[in-house]
């Protein structure tokens, strides 16, 4: 594999890795504050990072040894209303800069795995800043968001409020590939 498309699936693995664990600690914290719905949404999106994740670390398989990941870690974590705007900022690097030029390196590069893995990443990152701006509005106004079911592709980490489609629009899995979050990792 190229160097460049290389170090970007490690770099994308540390992030992803790192916003599922703020997520979940997000969730955490939007429970104490009794909004459950946002809580869920943490939740839910917390898993579908997971799933990048994974799919980045799979790609990564040749490797052996340790390799620095330089990820774009949001610190400072707060109450929940603060928590959304970090998330929502940490999206918004993933749609803006990370993601295409990842893709754009890869596409370069011809590594097509990579530049898929990424495409699902940057494809669903775009539904989770919706999602979070969607929560921010509401606890704007100390609201709990209205919120369907959140259903999440286990192969691509496709998020989806409502029901799941019959065909995956990011990576063509059936609808069976979706699973719905609820109660997900709670300590
Ligand atoms: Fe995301
Ligand atoms: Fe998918």
């Amino acid at each position: 594999m190229k160097k460049m498309t290389e170090q970007n699936l490690i770099n994308a693995f540390g992030g992803e890795s790192q916003a599922h664990m703020r997520y979940l600690h997000f969730a955490n914290q939007a429970e104490k504050e009794d909004f459950p719905n946002v809580a869920r949404l943490f939740r839910a999106i917390a898993h579908a990072e997971f799933v990048h994740a994974g799919d980045h670390y799979r790609e990564l398989k040749h490797l052996d040894g340790g390799f620095v990941a330089n990820s774009m870690a949001a610190f400072g974590p707060g109450d929940t209303q603060k928590n959304l705007s970090l998330a929502i900022a940490g999206e918004t690097f993933e749609i803006t800069e990370m993601y295409p030029t990842y893709i754009d390196v890869a596409k370069f590069q011809d590594e097509k795995l990579a530049q898929r893995s990424f495409e699902w990443a940057y494809g669903t990152e775009i539904k989770h800043k919706e999602l979070f701006e969607k929560a921010q509005k509401a606890v704007e106004s100390s609201c709990d968001v209205e919120l369907g079911k959140v259903q999440v592709c286990e192969v691509c980490g496709y998020t989806i409020e409502g029901e799941a489609p019959d065909k995956c629009p990011l990576c063509d899995a059936k609808k069976d590939q979706f699973v719905t979050l609820k109660k997900y990792l709670r300590p």
